[in-house]
C-alpha cells in the first residue's frame, strides 16, 4: 500500500528531537522556528511531558467518557488556573478542526440559529462546518458547501456592523483567530473583538475565540483574543496543548449550560491525553514560558525589523510573520537547507515563527545571524538600504 499523496513535503526524515533542535536520520541538526505547524509549545520531548506520559502508560492509556476519569478534573482545574478562565467548562476532543466543529455545533444548539460569520483568509480546519467558514476554495469540497457561512473582511467594523443590522436575528456564531496563522500572520484589531463581542451580546449570537495556533501561551497571553480586555463565549485549543500528543478542547462560557448527548467523543479526554496535556500545563507555569515568549518574541520581532529588506514584521510573543520580496523568495528553502533551520511559510512569500515557547535567546540571535547571512547584509551592512 502508498501513502495518499496530499502533501508536497521535504526529503528529510526527523530521528531524534529535544527543546528547540531536531536531528535527522544522517545526525544533521536542525533548529526548529516551525514547532510542526505551532504544536510544540514547551519543546521537543521535554523530560516532565516524557516521564508523565510514560508513567501513565504504565497505569491505563484509554477508557471510555462512559466512567470517571479524574485526570479530567484535573486538567480543567489546571487550565482554568493557567488561562484565567476559571468559571469555563471544558470540553474535550482529539483535534483544532474537531475543536471548531464542537464549538460551531454548540452555539447553533445554545440560540438554535444556523448562520455562522467568518472572516476573509480565515482556516478554521478541514472537515464539515470548519471547513465550510474557512476561506479557501480549494479546501471546500461539494459537499462541504453552504449557505450558512457569511464571508465578511478581516478587521472591517463597518461591514460586520451591517451585517448584525441586517442578519442578527439568524446570525448563531461569530468565529475568529486573535492572531490568524495560514492566513499569514494577521492580528485582529483589539477594537475589532471588542466590536464582535458587543454585537453578539447584542443580538444573542456566541464569539467563538479560534486559539488552536494562536492559544495556548504563543502570544504572550494565554489567548491571544484577551489582548482586547473581552471574553469570549467559547474558546478552541488544540495544537501546542499537548505539545504533540493528540488533544483538542472548548472552553465554554458558563452562561452556556450543558445537555446530555449534544456534544460527544470515543478518544477526547482520554488518560494519556489528559496526562500529556497536564504535563504541558505544568511546564508552562513552572518555567514561566509565556514570560518567555513576550520576550525573544519581541527580540525577534525587533531584529527583524531593522532588516530592510523584510517588510511588514508582524505578530505577537512567538508567532510572527514578515513579508520576504520576490527576489527572496527561496528564502525559506535557503533557511532549511544551508542554514538547517524549519521555518513556516504562508503564500504569498510570507514566512512565518512558531518555534517552542521555550525557545532561548541565543537560538534566537543564531536565526537572526542565518537570515543576514542568507540575504547577504552580514558582509555589506555599510551599504545603504536603498
Ligand atoms: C486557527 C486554526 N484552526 C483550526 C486548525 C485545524 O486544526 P487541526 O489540523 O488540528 O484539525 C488549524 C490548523 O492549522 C488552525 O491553524
Amino acid at each position: 500500500m502508498k501513502l495518499f499523496d496530499v502533501y508536497p513535503i521535504n526529503e528529510i526524515t526527523i530521528a531524534k528531537a529535544k527543546g528547540s533542535y531536531v536531528w535527522d536520520d544522517k545526525g544533521e541538526q536542525y533548529l526548529d522556528l516551525y514547532g510542526g505547524h505551532a504544536v510544540i509549545s514547551i519543546g521537543h520531548t521535554h523530560p516532565h511531558w516524557v516521564k508523565r506520559i510514560e508513567e501513565q502508560l504504565n497505569k491505563i492509556a484509554f477508557y471510555s467518557n462512559s466512567i470517571k476519569i479524574p485526570l479530567q478534573d484535573e486538567l480543567a482545574e489546571k487550565l482554568g488556573k493557567v488561562s484565567g478562565k476559571t468559571d469555563y467548562q471544558l470540553f474535550l476532543c482529539n483535534s483544532g478542526a474537531e475543536a471548531n466543529e464542537n464549538a460551531l455545533k454548540l452555539a447553533s444548539f445554545q440560540n438554535g440559529r444556523k448562520k455562522v460569520i467568518a472572516f476573509s483568509k480565515a482556516f478554521h480546519g478541514r472537515t464539515s462546518l470548519a471547513v465550510s467558514a474557512t476561506d479557501n476554495k480549494n479546501y471546500i469540497a461539494p459537499v462541504n458547501e453552504t449557505e450558512n457561512v457569511i464571508f465578511l473582511p478581516f478587521n472591517d467594523t463597518d461591514a460586520l456592523e451591517s451585517c448584525f443590522k441586517k442578519n442578527g436575528d439568524e446570525i448563531s456564531s461569530v468565529i475568529i483567530e486573535g492572531i490568524q496563522g495560514v492566513g499569514g500572520i494577521n492580528i485582529a484589531d483589539d477594537s475589532f473583538l471588542q466590536k464582535i463581542r458587543s454585537l453578539c451580546d447584542e443580538y444573542g449570537a456566541i464569539y467563538i475565540a479560534d486559539s488552536v495556533q494562536c492559544g495556548y501561551g504563543r502570544s504572550g497571553k494565554f489567548f491571544s483574543h484577551d489582548f482586547a480586555g473581552v471574553n469570549a463565549d467559547i474558546y478552541t485549543m488544540a495544537k501546542g496543548m499537548g505539545n504533540g500528543f493528540p488533544i483538542g478542547g472548548i472552553i465554554i462560557s458558563p452562561d452556556i449550560k450543558p445537555k446530555h448527548f449534544q456534544l460527544g467523543t470515543t478518544f477526547g479526554g482520554n488518560h494519556l491525553a489528559c496526562a500529556a496535556a497536564l504535563a504541558v500545563l505544568e511546564i508552562i507555569e513552572s518555567e514561566k514560558l509565556m514570560g518567555n515568549a513576550v520576550m525573544v518574541g519581541k527580540f525577534l520581532r525587533d531584529e527583524l525589523s531593522a532588516i530592510p529588506q523584510l517588510k511588514n514584521v508582524r505578530g505577537r510573543g512567538l508567532m510572527i510573520g514578515f513579508d520576504v520580496p520576490d527576489e527572496l523568495k527561496d528564502l525559506k528553502k535557503k533557511l532549511l537547507w544551508n542554514q538547517k533551520i524549519f521555518t513556516g511559510e504562508a503564500k504569498p512569500n510570507i514566512i512565518r515563527l512558531l518555534p517552542s515557547l521555550a525557545l532561548k535567546k541565543r537560538d534566537a540571535e543564531q536565526f537572526i545571524d542565518s537570515i543576514k547571512e542568507e540575504i547577504g547584509i552580514l558582509t555589506s551592512t555599510s551599504t545603504p538600504a536603498n
